[in-house]
């Protein structure tokens, strides 16, 4: 009785083993499409093989990158894809090419573009930009950098426990893009480093920055033209220019930004805390129902400012006013320190005021005394606690 039995076991054993094997996604393995994991040898071929059968999957597919470092040039993972279930699993590192030149005059190093259901799952990558902003430093002529990540024109994506480090120029760029989760994503580079933004937003919606620990050079988070319902929350950032919407206006012709919540942010040691900036120049911009909530303020240069005269090198703008209308926006339990006096700073367009700009429960200190405040055409209203005095109107 026994041995029947035990073979009726196995059999069931084996039948399972085989179904489950069928109903898993297919692994490609950048390695055994002739990856190295030595970071010398160019394996951008093994990576674009492992997409070629993964987007031309019928099933959902999964792309593997193992433990090491790998060389990549520019790649371009392109879809329409014939499956919306592609992960990219990495435990190692993409390294670019240590001659900044190789990909400096790209737009970026690798692009994922009209793609849908595309999740990138662990991973390091390494942009190897330090020779590149020490470049610009000098003055000399240099290429202006390539983004490290950018997804364009895709939807539903997720980046997941990515670590981006030392880019030429911004790290992460989602551009075009709706459904795009990023959680638990870490951004590294020197504080000093040139337009090294941390993750860059625009024409964009339904986009999510969640539990992510940013320091860098430039933005922390920039939200560009065209960006709606974005939700931001759990973010440390610093070294940087903190989180900020715009530039906007640059354009004459330019979709509005709108329903953007900032919170439960902290900034250490940062240019801005929270920031809308515009062009003084015209346009047809706005940036409309923003909420900043639960923000913590270390020792940060400008904590809450909105600035619509930016004017770089007093080009094309000196004497123009902002199109930007700028509406609605409530700034609520933000506590800290500014490094300098003014922590509050409104300074909004002379033709088109800030309307409806709310202070709910603000705390900013600057040397152990309040800071202080500063509007130019600015509209709205201060409750709670606001420290320093309110002086919209
Ligand atoms: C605002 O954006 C959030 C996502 O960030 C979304 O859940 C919400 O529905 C949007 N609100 C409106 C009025 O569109």
């Amino acid at each position: 009785m026994a041995k029947p039995m035990s073979s009726l076991i196995l059999l069931l054993i084996s039948i399972l083993f085989v179904t489950s094997s069928l109903s898993s996604p297919v692994t490609y393995d950048v390695v055994s499409l002739g990856a190295k994991a030595d970071g010398k040898t160019d394996s951008t071929q093994a990576f674009l093989a492992a997409w070629t059968k993964s987007c031309g999957s019928t099933e959902a597919a999964t792309i593997y990158v193992p433990q090491g470092r790998f060389l990549l040039g520019k790649v371009e993972f392109k879809g329409e894809c014939k499956n919306n279930d592609i992960t990219v699993r990495i435990d190692g590192t993409l390294v670019s090419p240590s001659d900044y030149n190789v990909i400096g005059n790209a737009d970026n190093w690798i692009v994922f573009e009209h793609v849908d259901g595309v999740s990138i799952n662990g991973g390091t990558l390494d942009g190897q930009g330090t020779g590149l902003w020490t470049c610009k430093k000098t003055g000399k002529s240099c290429p202006s950098g390539a983004t490290t990540l950018e997804f364009s024109n895709s939807n539903n994506i997720v980046i997941n426990g990515l670590t981006s480090l030392n880019s030429q120029m911004f790290h992460i760029v989602i551009n075009g893009c709706n459904n795009v989760k990023a959680q638990g994503v870490k951004v590294s580079a020197s504080g000093n480093s040139p337009n090294t933004d941390g993750i860059h937003v625009q024409s964009s919606s339904g986009v999510a920055i969640l539990n992510s620990r940013i320091g860098t050079g430039d933005d922390c988070v920039s939200i560009g033209p065209g960006t709606t319902n974005l939700w931001i929350e759990n973010v440390a950032c610093g070294p940087g220019h903190g989180i900020s919407v715009g530039s906007l206006g640059k354009e004459q012709e330019e979709a509005g930004v709108q329903n953007v919540t900032v919170k439960t942010v902290t900034f250490t040691g940062t240019e801005n805390g929270v920031r809308i900036k515009s062009w003084g120049r015209p346009s047809s911009g706005f940036a409309r129902n923003i909420l900043f909530q639960h923000a913590i303020m270390n020792n940060v240069q400008n904590p809450i400012v909105i600035d619509q005269n930016y004017c770089p090198d007093e080009e094309n703008c000196p004497g123009q006013a902002s199109g930007v209308k700028i509406s609605d926006v409530t700034f609520q339990d933000i506590h800290g320190t500014s490094a300098t006096e003014v922590g509050v700073k409104f300074d909004c367009s002379s033709e088109n005021p800030c309307s409806g700009i709310t202070l709910d429960d603000v705390k900013l200190t600057y040397q152990n005394k309040a800071a202080e405040a500063s509007c130019s055409h600015a509209d709205g209203s201060a409750s709670g606690f606001v420290q320093p005095n309110s002086c919209l109107v």
